[in-house]
C-alpha cells in the first residue's frame, strides 16, 4: 500500500471537495445541479465507466450492470457517477476493414477514461467492460491514473444449439468454411447462424474476453470469480453490488492498481493465460498494460512462463468445453487454489479485495479431478509446456508469436502461398488454390500495414471449416483471433508495412516453423533476401486523417504491445 490514511483522508485523497470549494465554486455548484446533497460532498466519488451499448451482445448489457454498480456504491456511502466510452466488438468487425478500428479502440478506451477520471478528479474507478479490447483498455487507464479501481467483467455467453450440437461465435465463421467447401446445405448454414448466439455475454470460449477476464481476476484487479459468473448468473449482479464495498475498503487501505499490478501478479495472470489455453492477444495486452503500470514485460518473460506452465484446459478454441462450464467446477478460483498449491502462482499478490491472492483463494472449493474433466491435473497435462511460444528467426528478426496446443503437431515445414491482406486467402480459398503443405504468409496486416493489426479469424475459420486445418500453416503480421485454432504464428514483428522480412516472401518459398526450438525460418539466402530488399517500397497507407491516421503514426510495434503513447 503506497500510504496509510484515516478513512476521511482516504475518502479525500485528491482533494476533489475541497478544492474545487475553494478555488471552482462553479464545480460543486454543478454537483449540487445534478441533485448531490450537501452530505454528498464529503463523499467520495467514484467514476463508473461502462462501455455499454446496443448494437452487439458483448456490451449490449453493460448499461445495465453498471446501474447495479451504482446502487451498490452508493449504499456504500460513496457517490457513483456513471459515464460511457466507446467500444468495438471483434465479432461483428472480423473479416471487414471494421477490423482496422478493434485495436486502436483499446488505447481509445483507455485514453477516454483516463480523461473522464483525470479531468472530473475522481477518487475512484469502476469499469464494466465485456469485449476484448475494453478490458485491456480499462486496465491500461487503472495503471496510468493509479486510483483505486476494479473492473467487473460482463460475463461470458450461454451456448447456442441447433440439432442438438453445442454452438458459439466460432461456429458461425466454421459454417462458412463448409459452405465453400460445399459440406453444408443452406438450410444448416442458416440454422447454425440464427442459432449461434443466444443473447448477452462475451463470446463463450476460451477466447480473448474469456482469456482477459480470467487472467485479470489472476491480476488482482476484478472481484473473485468476476471472470465465471455467465452474464445472465446471478452472480454476475450480486458482484456489481459488492464492488461498491470493495472500493471503500481500497479508499481506507490507499490500495492503488500499481500496488496491485506488480512484476508476480503479472506472472499470475500469464500462467492463468498459458493453463487456460487462452488467447494470444493476451500476450499484446499484457505488454501494454504493464507498460502502462511501469512493470518492465517483455516477450522473453512471456517465454519464460510458457516453459514453466502446463497446458490444463480443456476448453475452446483446442478443446472442447465452454467458460460457462468452468463456473460448475469452482470456477478460476478453484482453478488458481490449484495453482498456488502446486508453487505455480504467488499468493502473496495483493488484490481489490483487500486481501491477498492466498487469503481469497482459502474459501475457494478444491478442483475434483475425478468429478470434472476441464481441468486436467499436473500429473498428466495437455501439453507439459505452455502453448504460447515466441518465435524469432530471419523471418522475425523481432519476434512473433505462435499458438501451439501440441494437438496440431509442433513444427511444420512448407512451401509459401502469400496473401496480400486476407481478403486475397478468402479468395484463394473459394477457388480452391488453397492446398495442403502450404504456409500461408497473410502480410501487411500490421499495426501500421493493416492498419490495427486485424484479426484473421475468418481465414482461419474458414480454412478450419474447409478440413485443411492439419495441414496448412497460417503465419502473418497481423493477430488472430482467440476463437482461432490450427497451426499459426502471429504478431510478426517487424511488420511488412515497415519493410520486415515478412514483406520479402515470394509464393514458393520454403519455410520452416518450429515450436520446439523457437525459430521462424524462411529458407532464402541473404544475397536474395537484400536483392529483393533494394526493389520493395512501402505502399502507400490509405488514411490520410482521423483515428486511424493518427494511430499508424504513433503506434509501437507488436513486440512492444502496440501501445501509442511511447
Ligand atoms: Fe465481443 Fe467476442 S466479439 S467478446
Amino acid at each position: 500500500m503506497s500510504t496509510t490514511t484515516t478513512p476521511q483522508q482516504a475518502l479525500n485523497r485528491y482533494s476533489r471537495t475541497l478544492t474545487q470549494e475553494v478555488t471552482n465554486p462553479a464545480a460543486q455548484a454543478m454537483l449540487y445541479g445534478i441533485g448531490l446533497t450537501e452530505a454528498d460532498m464529503d463523499k467520495a466519488q467514484v467514476g463508473i465507466a461502462s462501455t455499454g451499448y446496443e448494437g452487439n451482445t458483448c456490451n449490449m448489457h453493460l448499461n445495465g450492470l453498471s446501474v447495479h454498480v451504482k446502487k451498490g456504491v452508493q449504499e456504500a456511502g460513496l457517490v457513483g457517477l456513471i459515464f460511457n466510452t466507446i467500444g468495438v466488438s471483434d465479432g461483428m468487425t472480423n473479416g471487414n476493414d471494421g477490423m482496422s478500428y478493434s485495436l486502436p479502440s483499446r488505447d481509445l478506451i483507455a485514453d477516454s477514461i483516463e480523461t473522464v477520471v483525470g479531468a472530473q478528479w475522481y477518487d475512484g474507478l469502476i469499469t464494466v467492460v465485456g469485449c476484448d479490447k475494453n478490458m485491456p483498455g480499462a486496465l491500461m487507464a487503472m495503471a496510468r491514473l493509479n486510483r483505486p479501481s476494479i473492473m467487473v467483467y460482463g460475463g461470458t455467453i450461454r451456448t447456442g444449439s441447433y440439432k442438438g450440437q453445442k454452438l458459439d461465435i466460432i461456429s458461425a465463421f466454421e459454417a462458412l468454411g463448409k459452405k465453400f467447401a460445399g459440406t453444408i446445405s443452406d438450410e444448416d448454414y442458416k440454422g447454425v447462424i440464427q442459432n449461434a448466439i443466444p443473447g448477452q455475454g462475451a463470446c463463450g470460449g476460451m477466447y480473448t474476453a474469456n482469456t482477459m477476464a480470467s487472467s485479470i481476476e489472476a491480476l488482482g484487479m476484478s472481484l473473485p470469480n468476476s471472470s465465471s459468473y455467465p452474464a445472465t448468473h446471478e452472480g454476475k449482479q450480486a458482484e456489481c453490488r459488492a464492488v461498491g464495498k470493495a472500493m471503500v475498503k481500497l479508499l481506507e487501505m490507499n490500495l492503488l492498481p500499481r500496488d496491485i499490478m506488480t512484476r508476480q501478479a503479472f506472472e499470475n495472470a500469464l500462467t492463468i493465460v498459458i493453463v487456460l489455453g487462452g488467447s494470444t492477444n493476451a500476450v499484446l495486452h499484457y505488454l501494454a498494460i504493464a507498460r502502462n503500470a511501469g512493470i518492465p514485460l517483455t516477450l522473453d518473460d512471456v517465454q519464460a512462463i510458457s516453459d514453466r506452465t502446463p497446458l490444463l484446459a480443456d476448453l475452446k478454441p483446442s478443446g472442447k468445453y465452454y467458460m460457462e462450464d468452468v463456473l460448475a467446477i469452482g470456477g478460476v478460483p478453484s482453478v488458481m487454489k490449484y495453482l498456488w498449491q502446486n508453487g505455480l502462482i504467488h499468493g502473496e499478490c495483493m488484490t481489490v479485495t483487500g486481501k491477498t491472492i492466498a487469503e481469497n483463494l482459502a474459501e475457494a472449493p478444491d478442483l475434483d479431478f475425478d468429478a470434472q474433466k476441464i481441468i486436467f491435473p499436473l500429473s498428466t497435462p495437455i501439453k507439459s509446456t505452455g502453448h504460447l511460444q515466441i518465435l524469432y528467426g530471419n523471418l522475425a528478426p523481432s519476434g512473433s508469436v505462435a499458438k501451439v496446443t501440441g494437438k496440431e503437431g509442433e513444427r511444420f515445414e512448407g512451401i509459401a502461398k502469400v496473401c496480400e491482406k486476407e481478403e486475397s486467402l478468402m479468395e484463394f480459398l473459394a477457388n480452391g488454390e488453397v492446398q495442403p503443405g502450404q504456409v500461408l504468409v497473410i502480410r501487411y496486416e500490421g499495426p501500421k500495414g493493416g492498419p490495427g493489426m486485424p484479426e484473421m479469424l475468418k481465414p482461419t475459420s474458414a480454412v478450419m471449416g474447409a478440413g485443411l486445418g492439419n495441414s496448412v500453416a497460417m503465419i502473418t503480421d497481423g493477430r488472430f483471433s482467440g476463437g482461432t485454432h490450427g497451426f499459426v504464428v502471429g504478431h510478426i514483428t517487424p511488420e511488412a508495412q515497415d519493410g520486415g522480412p515478412i514483406a520479402l516472401v515470394r509464393d514458393g518459398d520454403r519455410i520452416t516453423i518450429d515450436a520446439v526450438n523457437n525459430v521462424l525460418q524462411l529458407h532464402v539466402s541473404d544475397e536474395e533476401l537484400s536483392a529483393r530488399r533494394a526493389n520493395w517500397v512501402a505502399p502507400e497507407l490509405p488514411f490520410k486523417q482521423g483515428i486511424l491516421r493518427k494511430y499508424v503514426k504513433n503506434v509501437s510495434s507488436a513486440s512492444e504491445g502496440c501501445v501509442t503513447d511511447l
